[in-house]
């Protein structure tokens, strides 16, 4: 419904912002501490079973529905949904694909603006000499940890940086800006990328403890095991990875590709950006962190020790240990290898809502771009001001995590069973360059929804710890009338802190939980919001229909 002109300017344009959607800070952040605290090598097993029957079924249904609804001038997932069938309400659910990259958008790029930062410490040369504890100093005080409530001043203006950068980029339009910025970003990703991989095979075994080698922690990565795949707290990490990582029900996808013209192939295009990513994540992603991180400190250290501020905290001294020359530049490729990836991706977050207020308000690209940037500001600060109180957390927990799958289901239903198979599949196949397995006809239609329900209700009900024998123990408890024991990371004891109840005052302050649920609510509000605009929206269409 707008008169943009917008598209993307080359096909490798296009492949390369599609893959820097995807690669992102979850391939070299996420993905390594995922795959150690579930198991190892034992998570590649379910992650790759994902990927095949989630992961490339979800790409091509969210290629397909933004290239359909393209055609009929719309970029954002209300409308494109709303292309696809004759019920009206369907188009709510399309508030997921705005909602829930403004929600990762708002802590993604505080994350990239650390990557910024550490960038140009690392050029200054200004973590060379520093231990592990200096490291840990310096970090806590550049995110003001420990004082409960945070203000940290350079945090924040690497935030308000950062945003201004992804903002500009956004406000210069599809091809001048974001293609632009992934042609130059990409390539130098995987550079940097490929470096740090040689160095890290290269270093091989250090002799700092028994087990102190850089291939221990590669074989930990990579050698599958199948003992633990019975345990459905691995697959649910799995998959939520997948989701993330792919960038699948987000609706960026079905922006990004509601740019394309209908005789452009998806079919290809959309395996190329998805193995892409899947090599940058398994190849590189696992070919950093953990495994250097293993050859100076030991597997059982970087077991207890993972988390993602590993990358901040350890890797710096890791590289100090390659000598100072090699130091600055490691550092230097690795932060910038984390920006490149994180701006990418951020970016690409930008677009759904750029697309909707373009499409249905007629605003420009400079008004919508700054609109969206004080609204990312707005959603941005609490994460950062109470970061110590797990509002980073709770938005990433929502909005990065529940809400993909809550959108993956509804869409994955509307095209294969409401838009219908038969229409979707030629969809899928108009002008593809590429034959796409057959198989994939019944997967999508049976297999890939039946997948994401079970993720989803598995969520809603997880038992205390999650893993297979949990179940039946809860399912004991339950029959015996002693209730369920909830996982607390359960979407149901999440909602209603059935185990600890609802306190939201103890000794005289305000607990974490307090501020927790209010970022909860105000997630909500901002959810409302966009549901609101869609409904000005539909109303105007209708006006215009008269
Ligand atoms: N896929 C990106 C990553 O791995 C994250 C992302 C989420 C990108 C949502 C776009 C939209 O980091």
């Amino acid at each position: 419904m707008s008169q943009t002109t917008e598209s993307w300017g080359s096909r490798v344009g296009l492949i390369l912002a599609m893959a820097g959607n995807a690669v992102g800070l979850g391939n070299f952040l996420r993905f390594p501490v995922q795959a150690v605290q579930n198991g190892g090598g034992t998570f590649i097993i379910p992650y790759l079973v994902s990927f095949l029957l989630m992961g490339i079924p979800l790409l091509w249904v969210e290629w397909a529905m933004g290239r359909f609804g393209g055609r009929y001038g719309d970029h954002s997932t209300p409308f494109i949904l709303d292309n696809m069938t004759k019920r009206r309400f369907w188009k709510y659910f399309g508030v997921f694909g705005i909602f829930t990259n403004m929600g990762v958008m708002a802590y993604y790029t505080y994350i990239e603006s650390w990557t910024l930062t550490y960038t140009i410490k690392s050029l200054k040369g200004d973590f060379l000499g520093l231990d592990l504890a200096q490291l840990d100093i310096f970090f806590n005080n550049y995110v003001d940890l420990g004082s409960g409530i945070n203000f940290p001043v350079w945090a924040i203006l690497a935030f308000l940086v950062t945003l201004t950068i992804n903002i500009y980029i956004l406000s210069r339009g599809l091809s001048a800006g974001i293609e632009t910025v992934a042609k130059i970003a990409m390539p130098l990703l995987i550079l940097f990328g490929a470096f740090l991989a040689i160095m890290s095979w290269t270093t091989g075994s250090t002799g700092r403890c028994d087990d102190c080698s850089t291939f221990i922690g590669l074989n930990f990565l990579w050698e599958p095991d199948f003992t633990t795949l019975a345990n459905p707290k691995i697959w649910l990490a799995a998959a939520g990875q997948i989701f993330f990582t792919l960038s699948v029900g987000m609706g960026t996808i079905h922006c990004y590709s509601s740019y394309l013209k209908q005789k452009d192939d998806i079919a290809l295009n959309a395996m190329a950006a998805g193995w892409m990513n899947g090599f940058v994540e398994i190849v590189l992603g696992s070919a950093v962190v953990i495994p250097i991180a293993v050859g100076y400190l030991g597997l059982d250290w970087v077991i207890e020790n993972a988390g993602f501020m590993m990358a901040f905290k350890t890797m710096p001294f890791l590289f100090d240990q390659w000598g100072s020359v090699i130091a600055v530049i490691s550092g230097v490729a690795w932060f910038g290898l984390l920006f490149f990836a994180g701006i990418t991706s951020s970016l690409a977050m930008g677009t759904p809502f750029m697309g909707f207020v373009q499409d249905e308000f007629n605003w420009s690209k400079n008004k919508s771009a700054i609109i969206l940037g004080v609204s990312i500001l707005a959603m941005g600060l609490p994460t950062i001001l109470f970061f110590e109180k797990g509002v980073f957390d709770e938005y990433d927990y929502w909005t990065g995590t529940v809400s993909l799958v809550v959108f993956a289901l509804a869409e994955v239903i509307l095209f294969a069973w409401v838009f219908g198979m038969d229409k979707g599949w030629a969809e899928i196949n108009d002008g593809a360059d590429m034959k796409v397995p057959k198989i994939y006809r019944p997967i999508i239609k049976y297999v890939t929804p039946l997948f994401i329900g079970t993720i989803l209700f598995t969520s809603l009900i997880k038992p205390l710890n999650g893993e297979l024998s949990d179940w039946s123990t809860a399912w004991n408890s339950l029959l015996s009338g002693n209730g369920w024991p909830w996982a607390k990371d359960s979407i149901i004891n999440k909602v209603f802190h059935l185990d600890t109840g609802v306190i939201w005052w103890e000794n005289d302050v305000l607990t974490d939980m307090f501020y927790i649920d209010m970022s909860r609510y105000f997630l909500l509000t901002c959810f409302f919001v966009l549901v609101a605009m869609v409904k000005a929206a539909s109303n105007k269409r209708k006006k215009r229909a008269l």
